[in-house]
């Protein structure tokens, strides 16, 4: 039976660690020039209706570096354009490819893609959520920390795509998420009622930033308008005025405290030029974990299977 990815909520916690352990595995043995060629004949379409760099590249490589083939597809090089139905799409690319990873904006498009296509769909993210994401950050706090044992993020700033899966996260492993976004931004609110009660109460919304980073380990933010927000920009950027990672803020967090961005950042936004260029924020090995994350998932659900 196929599996899909279209939200972290699709795995157990014992698979996000399984993921988490394998890509580790993984990145030691490319580091050492193992390569298993375990998408040799596979071919992986990525169709992507929203910009990328990390994502698309990060894909594109990993099939690569596995033994595989990627076929790169936008939008406008496609039926979509001309609004040829997602369900007669997924059920054409399946017959060709062996995985469809995709980038898009209503979260409804990939689960119908998922619905209809008897291969794997992954989510290369949506409005609503971004699980590779959320899990190659997993990888990065779990090296940085060693451990993903009584973990606090702080979440400062909108509550968007990549918060709902942080939350998802959350749910899942069971660590503490303290969300501090401006009244009106907040994530998900079912979503987050979920997650708060799963956790007990561990995933908790806290307007003030300086209290949700006071007891973090890790400070994590996103941009303030995301794709397909651009002309809520100026609003936004009145309401987000006290949600900066700045120096100031990162004084009120532990000493030990990392910063994480998912990139693209804004210098002078969500995030101070000082903060991000400093050895607080590994944001060029986070963004490396991308590669290894997703090697892990490709192998897992088109190569050896195994976790
Ligand atoms: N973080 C991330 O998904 O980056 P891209 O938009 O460049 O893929
Ligand atoms: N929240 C951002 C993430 C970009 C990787 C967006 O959706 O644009």
């Amino acid at each position: 039976m196929k599996r899909d990815l279209l939200s972290i909520l699709d795995l157990s916690a014992e698979e996000i660690s399984g993921l988490i352990a394998k890509a580790a595995k993984m990145k030691s043995e490319l580091a050492a020039g193992v390569l298993p060629k375990s998408l040799e004949g596979k071919i992986a379409g990525l169709v992507f209706l929203k910009p990328s760099t990390r994502t698309r590249i990060s894909f594109e490589s990993a099939v690569f570096r596995l033994g595989g083939q990627a076929i790169f597809m936008t939008g406008q090089d496609t039926q979509i354009s001309r609004h040829e139905p997602l369900s007669d799409m997924a059920r054409v690319l399946d017959r060709y490819i062996d995985a469809i990873v995709v980038r898009t904006f209503a979260h409804s498009d990939v689960e119908e893609l998922a619905k209809y296509a008897s291969v794997p769909v992954i989510n290369a993210l949506t409005d609503r959520f971004h699980p590779c994401q959320v899990l190659a950050d997993l990888l990065t706090v779990f090296e940085k920390r060693g451990s993903l044992e009584n973990l606090t993020v702080a979440w400062i700033g909108d509550g968007n795509n990549v918060a709902n899966s942080w939350m998802n996260a959350a749910r899942r492993l069971g660590f503490s998420l303290n969300l501090a976004c401006p009244p009106g931004y907040e994530p998900d609110s079912e979503l987050f009622e979920h997650a708060s009660r799963e956790t007990n109460g561990k995933v908790r919304l806290i307007t003030d930033p300086e209290q949700a980073v006071s007891n973090a380990d890790v400070l994590y933010t996103d941009v303030w308008a995301s794709m397909g927000q651009e002309d809520e920009a100026k609003v936004r950027i009145q309401a987000f005025q006290r949600y900066q990672i700045n120096s100031r803020l990162l004084s009120c967090a532990p000493s030990h405290a990392m910063v994480l961005h998912c990139l693209p950042a804004h210098r002078g936004e969500e995030i101070t030029a000082e903060v991000i260029e400093s050895p607080r924020a590994p944001v060029f090995d986070q963004a490396e974990n991308r590669l290894h994350l997703q090697m892990a998932l490709l192998d897992w659900l088109i190569g050896s299977k195994e976790l």
